[in-house]
């Protein structure tokens, strides 16, 4: 670090020393000579000698930022101080800071400009709770000039330190940097990162816009993928942990410094930062759900296994792979029609050919026990029904801002549009679509959504609704030489890069998202215009586009409750903060190859933290020819995964499990452990959208104090009780997987079902014909889940499924174990959770003066039927059990013994009921019996 330190002072423009691990970039954009970075005002280094990324052209960001004057008068005022300019645009000479408690120790940190600007929260109307909490952060004022601040725990220790200077305010471009009290840093999207915590060893920048590309990970690509999530969460070094929001949807990116530092920068609204206390990670994550919103609540069905590809030739193209998979003996619960039923791809129409009979189709699922969800795109080709239906009701769509900036070329193709300034693009249909204004003021567009789906419902009976393309993505935007000549009047959307209406799509700063893509990138590419109006007419895509998946998902969450009357099961590719509330995320156009099988793991566990828990992978991958090994352990880590899809682009061969029989088969055997193990992940879900828990998470949320999961990255906990540690490379036979010291954990294979593992990190089998390692947690003390509810067996449908009786595994701790049960319907609407039917039950397990199970209902319905406990099953039982002892509250109940057993060499006890429990009245049932052997 001296010799860094030495050769930055040799840098060109130099005043004081910038340590060389805390540069903050002043020529992001494009290649840094001296003279262009001298003409920034920023300092030039030619023999930059450091971490990697570290650029040449940086900041004097000690002397950038403003002057906060506390005289008489100043109050919350900050000047611009005489350091140098921003790069991008005139610094705002007076802006306003304001401190703000929320309650619970959440704290709000505000900068913005004295008139009012772009504000994002009344859109986004997000719940703001708060939730108990011992923890107080605080800010103290660290600096005069340059002014800074730092967000501080009550013990004093420092979380957010912006004394690194650099604050920047201009019209379009906003900049603030801070210290971090650690490198365990965790979030940001959506992107690929190549591990779950970022890497600090280097600079590296993240765009965050909007943007339908695909993610690729074969090594580190930064660029901005469809969603947006500025938030992180952080360890610090106390093993405390807090969690930063930045409300804030203009095109953004951050910069990691190995410092440990970042700087966050933002084209418009103003900084609007969260700072959530902890102290736990788990908490951290809660605190955030609370404030933006929590989950939505998935069916029961939605979490059963989906079968989709794009490209089916036709409706019997379709038939003939479920059939295979069905005839495989392979749980199966969701078909999918892709954009291929569409007549030529239009919204809510059906290919009156090759898809006749979709409808019966559909029909014939559900008495299956099945169910179906379809693709809908958000815009609507200018020129059938649909649209002029759209007109009539006078919808809302983006559109240009005047007459004169409307494109003649396509506008006049359109006799239904060739009135309006809607701005056309092109998307799947055969000619230019509309995108609807999903933030529209008025609720007509929202009604008319509302009256086409149903309107298509009428004709087929879908069960949920997969969006796609929401960025918007927009087709043949490029703009650039290579551009594919348009044909048969498939002009592209051009965007106003130059001239007086340029200032929405060519800002001074143009982030990430466009440095990453090289010279000929610019915002709109690949979407629409930034200039284009959102918010009829009274706001724009520059501000708004990061929310349009967002407000998709929001419109057609409630739309598919109003169509179905039942719960409403949608999954976006674009998403923002909150999202969840109304929808779960596909992780998008992924690749069939081991590195995006290995990242789609840790991007699981970034969108539990981002409040999107109903989440997964194109299972085998969507692009690319997959294959027999890569599909069979796609399947087998993705049985874990909330959103469980196989899904294939249109042009690559089949890769449903039932092409390769090992493959059926393992996709069998996985499906049935998750079957079986539903009733668990579906409370994982209820206590996602009740308390902001995470389903799929880190090993460090459990283990926050044990440092040796902090960089784990693949291996993940499923809800607090299990831990797995799936295949993810080519060729393993075997996994490496880490067991915290802090507790016990028992196998859940095959070959070693019930027998206790080692501690630390060791090799496990992994052979293809068992599922991913899997383990199952007693904690050490009582208060974890190690009561894990189960069926009793697996079945082919998650609507068979409902039938079977109960099984309880109890995995104790020092002959202890608890849990909870949460049973509905697994389909009604929740408008809200006090007044939602449902059972919850505690359940407890005590070895203590004989052995008890004991099942409090603390919520109870007549209405619901829940499952009856027929079985249970304990771990690490210590000696033979008397099946003549058992009794239900007081009274003999009989053991069926056949089916019974106990085994003293691997310690797993089973017992079978004869006569089934109930559980749905309120109220406590004990189950007690005595060893053999009571002493
Ligand atoms: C892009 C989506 O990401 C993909 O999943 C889908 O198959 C295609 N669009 C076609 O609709």
């Amino acid at each position: 670090m001296k010799v860094f330190l030495l050769l930055s002072l040799l840098a060109v423009g130099a005043h004081g020393a910038i340590p060389i691990d805390r540069r903050i970039d002043c020529q992001p954009d494009s290649e840094s000579t001296a003279e262009s970075c001298l003409a920034r005002g920023c300092v030039y280094d030619e023999t930059t000698v450091g971490p990697i990324g570290t650029p040449k052209c940086y900041m004097r960001a000690d002397e950038i930022g403003y002057t906060a004057n506390f005289g008489p008068g100043g109050g919350e005022i900050l000047t611009k101080n005489k350091g140098p300019s921003s790069p991008w645009g005139d610094d705002i000479s007076s802006i306003r800071y304001r401190i703000s408690g929320l309650g619970n120790g959440v704290l709000n940190v505000r900068i913005g400009t004295e008139e009012r600007r772009y504000d994002p929260a009344p859109i986004l109307n997000l719940p703001r709770e708060t939730l108990p909490s011992d923890e107080t952060l605080q800010v103290d004022i660290a600096g005069t000039d340059p002014f800074a601040i730092a967000v501080k725990r009550g013990d004093g220790s420092t979380l957010f330190d912006t004394s690194i200077g650099g604050l920047i305010f201009t019209d379009q471009f906003i900049q603030i940097a801070a210290l971090l009290p650690s490198d365990k840093m965790y979030g940001w999207g959506e992107n690929i990162h190549q591990s779950l915590k970022h890497d600090f060893t280097r600079y590296t920048s993240w765009g965050m816009f909007a943007r339908g590309d695909a993610p690729n990970s074969t090594d580190l690509h930064t660029a901005n993928l469809y969603g947006v999530h500025p938030f992180y969460l952080l360890l610090e070094p106390s093993g405390k942990a807090h969690g930063v929001f930045f409300l804030n949807t203009n095109a953004q990116d951050v910069t990691t410094l190995p410092a440990p530092g970042l700087v966050y920068r933002t084209t418009g609204g103003f900084l609007d930062m969260y700072f959530f206390p902890g102290p736990t990670p788990g908490q951290v994550i809660a605190q955030y759900h609370a404030f933006i919103g929590r989950p939505f609540m998935p069916s029961y069905w939605a979490l059963g296994y989906q079968l989709c590809r794009w490209g089916y030739k036709s409706l019997d193209d379709l038939k003939s792979r479920v059939n295979a998979v069905m005839a495989a003996g392979i749980p199966l619960d969701v078909v999918y029609a892709d954009i291929d039923y569409m007549d030529r791809r239009k919204d809510f129409t059906t290919d009156p050919e090759k898809w006749s009979g979709f409808n019966e189709y559909i029909d014939q699922l559900h008495s299956k026990g099945m169910s179906s969800i379809l693709i809908f795109d958000p815009a609507v080709q200018a020129d059938y029904d649909v649209f002029q239906r759209a007109k009539d009701k006078k919808v809302s769509f983006i559109e240009w801002e005047r007459a004169d900036q409307v494109q003649p070329e396509i506008q006049s193709q359109y006799p239904m549009a060739n009135d309006t300034k809607i701005m056309l693009g092109l998307v799947w249909p055969d000619r230019h679509v509309a995108f609807p204004d999903f933030l529209d003021t008025t609720t007509a567009t929202d009604e008319w959504w509302e009256d086409e789906f149903k309107r298509y419902y009428q004709q087929v009976k879908f069960d949920g609704a997969w969006i796609d393309m929401n960025e918007p993505q927009v087709f043949y935007t490029r703009n650039t030489p290579n551009d594919e000549i348009p044909s048969n009047g498939r002009y592209p959307v051009i965007c106003p890069k130059t001239g007086p209406d340029a200032k929405w799509d060519s800002p001074p700063y143009q982030t990430h998202a466009v440095f990453y893509y090289g010279e000929d990138a610019f915002l709109g590419q690949d979407s629409l215009c930034l200039t284009g109006l959102s918010q009829r007419g009274t706001n724009r895509m520059y501000n708004t586009r990061n929310l349009y998946g967002w407000s998709e998902s929001r419109s057609t969450s409630a739309v598919m409750e109003k169509t179905t009357g039942r719960r409403a099961n949608v999954i976006s590719r674009s998403t923002f903060a909150s999202s969840g509330r109304y929808a779960g995320h596909w992780l998008g156009d992924n690749s069939a190859t081991w590195s995006d099988l290995r990242t789609s793991i840790s991007e699981a566990m970034e969108f539990n933290m981002f409040g999107l828990p109903y989440v997964g992978s194109d299972v085998c991958g969507f692009k690319g020819v997959s294959n027999e090994e890569l599909c069979l352990r796609w399947h087998q880590m993705a049985a874990f995964h909330s959103f469980y899809r196989n899904h294939n682009a249109i042009a690559y061969p089949s890769q449903d499990p039932a092409v390769w029989p090992s493959v059926a088969a393992a996709t069998k055997k996985a499906n049935e452990f998750r079957y079986r193990y539903l009733p668990y992940l579906y409370n994982l879900h209820y206590r996602s959208s009740t308390l902001g828990d995470t389903v799929v998470r880190p090993l460090f949320f459990e283990y926050p104090l044990d440092e040796a999961t902090h960089e784990i990255s693949y291996q993940f906990m499923w809800g607090p009780s299990i831990t797995v540690a799936p295949v993810y490379t080519q060729g393993a036979t075997s996994v490496e997987a880490y067991i915290p010291a802090a507790d016990t954990y028992f196998s859940l294979n095959d070959h070693n079902y019930g027998s206790k593992v080692t501690t630390g990190l060791n090799i496990y089998d992994a052979p293809t014909t068992s599922n991913a390692p899997t383990f199952v947690r007693a904690k050490l003390d009582i208060s974890a889940a190690s009561i894990i509810p189960r069926h009793q067996s697996s079945a082919i449908t998650t609507t068979a499924l409902r039938a079977l009786p109960f099984s309880y595994l109890v995995v104790p701790g020092n002959g202890a174990a608890s849990g909870t049960l949460f049973w509905d319907d697994g389909d009604s609407i929740v408008e809200s959770w006090k007044d939602a039917d449902y059972v919850l039950a505690d359940l407890t397990y005590s070895s203590v003066g004989g052995n008890s199970l004991v099942v409090n209902v603390t919520r109870g319905t007549t209405t619901i039927i829940v499952p009856t406990l027929a079985e249970l099953e304990i771990f690490d039982y210590p000696s033979a059990p008397d099946y003549s002892s058992f009794t239900l509250n007081g009274a003999k109940i009989s053991v069926n013994t056949q089916a019974s057993k106990y085994s003293a060499i691997t310690k797993v006890f089973t017992v079978a009921f004869s006569q089934r429990i109930p559980l749905n009245k309120e109220g406590v049932s004990t189950i007690r019996w005595n060893n053999v052997n009571k002493s």
